[in-house]
């Protein structure tokens, strides 16, 4: 009884599916095909004789009915509107897309703008084209406060006045590095846009000083202590931590037949004043700003910087089997080369082969791991 009772039930089922095709082929065939616009959007179709090419395209785009009927239609765009999803809550939104499009973005870059960084659509609108702003978004350290001048920086609209040549930097240069730099201020001349660091933020072992990141005159660390004089000229303080660390790479080091002695480590506010007065009267101020750092832009200052002399007790030189050494090894203790060649731009600094900096064991070897200046770590840390 019961599995007649179903037979029956499915025939029914598959006579009325049956006719609701037949029903809805019909209306298909007779009835005009309008894609699902609004009689009052398909008469201004025809009205603006566009009603055909609309048709043509067997789709309905909600973009496309409100651009028509806010009299802002572009035939130009038209397969763009097609493929660009309607935001609905932004009145700006027509104006916006038009605008986009006459820039030369396309509809699946305006799509992944509206998804993802809605309140920035105006910072787009106001710039000049630039290709890469989908490629910012999928990076963990994009700043969406930041776009407007990822965009200046990379059309070239920023104005940067750089003491170093920057060509070989724009030779290798991609997305990545727009999103970086500019976060590491490099849209910014050096030294115009002081971050001030409190003492507090002076003493994390991780802070970063440069010539956008500015010490406190007073800041002096509270734990800085005389290095081994097996190891050192006369008299080179460091933080406590750093001056243990150093002791033991260069114990490590002579047990390996390499000599490396700390040549100048913690210098006060008033001691970096003196010595970057005496260079540029020795040098004159551009060569000096490329060497020296102006007070309280010092790493030195911090009790956390190094410049290591060789066996004969001279500065540090890229051909020294000590230079080898330390980067082989150096950042197994903590210490980094800070400054380093190529990267003059990035760090505001010449290639320091004797400069190096205690950032701790465990951050010295992501950095090194990273291959970057401890300027683009930062930058990338956000
Ligand atoms: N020579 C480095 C940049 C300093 O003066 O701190
Ligand atoms: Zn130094």
């Amino acid at each position: 009884m019961k599995k007649k009772r179903k037979l029956r039930k499915g025939r029914i089922l598959l006579l009325v599916l049956v006719i609701v095709l037949f029903i809805s082929s019909l209306l298909y065939f007779l009835l005009p095909r309008n894609y699902g616009y609004r009689k009052e959007t398909i008469d201004v179709f025809k009205e603006e004789n566009i009603y055909n090419k609309i048709m043509d395209k067997k789709k309905y785009s909600k973009t496309l009915e409100m651009v028509v009927l806010s009299n802002s239609f572009n035939e130009e765009y038209l397969d763009e509107y097609l493929e660009i999803n309607y935001v609905e809550s932004d009145d700006s939104f027509i104006n916006d897309i038009n605008k986009l499009l006459s820039l030369g973005y396309k509809s699946k870059e305006i799509n992944v703008f509206y998804e993802n960084i809605p309140d920035s659509i105006s910072v787009i609108v106001n710039n000049r084209y630039n290709s890469n702003i989908t490629n910012y978004l999928n990076l963990n350290y994009f700043i969406e406060d930041n776009l407007d001048r990822y965009i200046k920086y990379e059309n070239n609209d920023t104005k940067f006045d750089s003491i170093y040549n920057t060509d070989v930097i724009k030779e290798n240069y991609n997305y990545e590095d727009t999103v970086t730099f500019v976060n590491a201020y490099l849209d910014r001349d050096y030294y115009s846009n002081d971050i001030n660091l409190s003492n507090e933020e002076a003493s994390a072992i991780d802070v970063i000083v440069n010539k956008y990141y500015k010490l406190n005159e007073n800041y002096e660390p509270s734990d800085l202590v005389t290095i081994d004089s097996k190891f050192a000229s006369n008299n080179q303080r460091l933080r406590k931590e750093a001056a243990d660390k150093f002791e033991e790479m260069a114990a490590d080091a002579l047990a390996s037949g390499i000599k490396i002695y700390a040549g100048s480590t913690y210098r006060s506010y008033d001691y970096q004043l003196d010595l970057y007065n005496r260079y540029v009267l020795q040098d004159g101020f551009a060569e000096a700003e490329t060497y020296s750092a102006r007070a309280g832009y010092s790493e030195h200052q911090l009790g956390l910087a190094v410049d290591v002399l060789n066996g004969d007790w001279q500065y540090l030189s890229e051909n020294d089997d000590e230079y080898t050494w330390l980067i082989d090894n150096s950042y197994k203790y903590g210490f980094i080369l800070r400054y380093p060649r190529n990267k003059e731009y990035v760090t505001g600094y010449m290639f320091e082969d004797w400069h190096f900096r205690y950032l701790g064991v465990e951050l010295a070897n992501k950095v090194k791991l990273s291959g970057l200046t401890y300027d683009e770590y930062v930058a990338r840390g956000v």
